[in-house]
């Protein structure tokens, strides 16, 4: 009897460990940017080692040029005349079906903090596709945002997921400000931008124009909403981390603790090209930058189904800082990741249309394949960490008992020939 069942065990185990290195071998090559029909649910790395149901990874590393557009120059800032927003998308990429269903423009919207100087208005003409002259890229084109200082406005830019039902996520992108001189001077492009301009309060040591805002964030609402936040006034190492309200208006004071002013780990500036991190969970939002996780936070954490949003902007306010006339800004972003669950439906309260329902809704059940999105051969490409056949439970602890309970049979197996 007892032979009986250790045997029975052996088999069953043998027959696990032989699916498990079939899975580990296997990596996901999803043509696809969303979920794999591979991988039933994702993991990610840190104190939390979160489980999702659902990953998107948009890539903007090698975009082929599209017809007479080798993106090597960037579109017109816009003239006063055209403040109002209503440009055309900058290339057939960022105007295709796909890249539409996904994400939408800010366009033609003012929107200022009072008293603010001059008003900040969006357009889409501020986002495009550059080619690479940087260092430590990892490919040979980006998707750009820009923010350019104009006479009587600031131009900006916003683009924000079609998604609005993000019910905790990890938000990644791989970004950076793009240095003034860095950029491609020999094209004819308005973006050619001399290194030491003292008068934009650019130089080797800062080498950005001040008075923009970049920001990465959860929005739902003023008071629901986390945030990923640099402001090219500060130096290049400095970033902010808050969940919203970050201000008392009772007391008309900050409220102490929602926003945190941090100092990037390990010597990074966001001049350089470094991977933003946000940890959206139930009551805690945690920030990394790079891998190193810099930040918990579980004042004012949103609690409401969100969805996400990237930004450059200013209005010449407090918190932007004032950008001098003729002065720009540009953010290169490489590639965004997300993995997340959502709740309700995919539009989101504000009940805005879509083309497609952009998430199938998943099955809980079919979490018997689960895999990591950290640690992997290839950014963006999740790879089996577990494959349980069947099971429901939390796989990183299946994968974790079974190997340890397959180690002991063998153990015993061995002592007992
Ligand atoms: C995501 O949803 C699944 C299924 O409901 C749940 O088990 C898991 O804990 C959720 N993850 C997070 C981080 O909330
Ligand atoms: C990006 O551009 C820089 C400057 O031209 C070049 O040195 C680098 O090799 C490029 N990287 C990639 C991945 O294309
Ligand atoms: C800059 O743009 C020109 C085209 O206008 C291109 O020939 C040149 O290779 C680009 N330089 C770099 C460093 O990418
Ligand atoms: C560079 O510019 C920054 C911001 O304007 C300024 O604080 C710093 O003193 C300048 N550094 C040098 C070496 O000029
Ligand atoms: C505080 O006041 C500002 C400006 O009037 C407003 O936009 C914001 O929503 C208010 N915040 C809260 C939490 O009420
Ligand atoms: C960010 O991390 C990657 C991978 O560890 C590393 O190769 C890169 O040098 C880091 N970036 C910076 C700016 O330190
Ligand atoms: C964040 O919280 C985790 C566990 O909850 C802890 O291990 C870590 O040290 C904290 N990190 C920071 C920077 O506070
Ligand atoms: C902002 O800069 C402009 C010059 O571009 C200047 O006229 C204005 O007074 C400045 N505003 C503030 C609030 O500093
Ligand atoms: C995963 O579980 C579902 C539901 O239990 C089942 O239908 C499916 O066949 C399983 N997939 C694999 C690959 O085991």
């Amino acid at each position: 009897m007892y032979t009986m069942e250790v045997l029975l065990h052996l088999i069953v185990c043998l027959a696990i460990s032989i699916s498990k290195v079939h899975a580990d071998d296997q990596l996901v090559q999803s043509p696809s940017k969303d979920n794999s029909d591979t991988c039933g649910c994702y993991l990610i790395n840190g104190p939390d080692a979160g489980y999702f149901q659902y990953h998107r990874f948009w890539d903007f590393r090698d975009i082929p040029n599209d017809g007479s557009n080798d993106f090597t120059t960037a579109p017109p800032t816009l003239g006063e005349l055209q403040a109002h927003g209503g440009q055309s998308a900058t290339s057939a990429y960022l105007d295709s079906s796909s890249w539409n269903s996904d994400w939408s423009y800010l366009d033609g919207v003012s929107s200022s903090s009072p008293n603010s100087p001059f008003p900040n208005i969006y357009s889409k003409q501020n986002v495009y596709i550059s080619r690479n002259t940087t260092d430590g890229a990892g490919g040979s084109t980006f998707l750009t945002l820009r923010a350019a200082r104009l006479d009587s406005f600031m131009s900006s830019s916003q683009i924000t997921s079609q998604q609005q039902n993000l019910l905790h996520a990890s938000i990644r992108a791989r970004l950076r400000v793009i240095p003034n001189g860095l950029r491609n001077s020999s094209a004819p492009s308005a973006s050619a931008r001399l290194l030491d301009n003292l008068e934009y309060g650019s130089n080797s040591s800062h080498p950005v124009d001040q008075g923009a805002v970049v920001g990465l964030f959860t929005y739902e609402s003023d008071t629901q909403e986390s945030d990923i936040e640099l402001l090219t006034q500060d130096t290049t190492d400095q970033i902010w981390y808050s969940n919203q309200p970050d201000y008392d208006n009772a007391s008309d004071r900050p409220m102490p603790g929602a926003s945190t002013h941090v100092t990037l780990p390990n010597g990074l500036v966001w001049t350089e090209w470094i991977e933003h991190r946000l940890d959206w969970f139930d009551g805690v939002v945690r920030w990394w930058a790079n891998d190193t996780l810099v930040l918990n936070k579980s004042i004012n954490a949103p609690s409401q189904p969100s969805g996400l949003m990237l930004n450059v902007w200013g209005d010449g306010g407090y918190w932007s800082g004032n950008m001098s006339v003729g002065g720009e800004v540009t953010v290169g972003i490489e590639w965004i990741q997300v993995v997340f669950n959502v709740s309700g439906s995919a539009a989101g309260p504000s009940g805005r249309s879509l083309d497609h329902t952009m998430i199938m809704p998943r099955d809980d059940m079919a979490c018997n394949i689960s895999c990591s999105v950290d640690g992997v051969k290839q950014v963006g490409y999740p790879e089996v960490t577990f494959h349980s056949g069947g099971g429901r439970s939390r796989p990183s602890l299946w994968a974790g008992d079974l190997s340890k309970y397959a180690l002991g049979l063998f153990i015993l197996v061995l002592t007992v020939f």
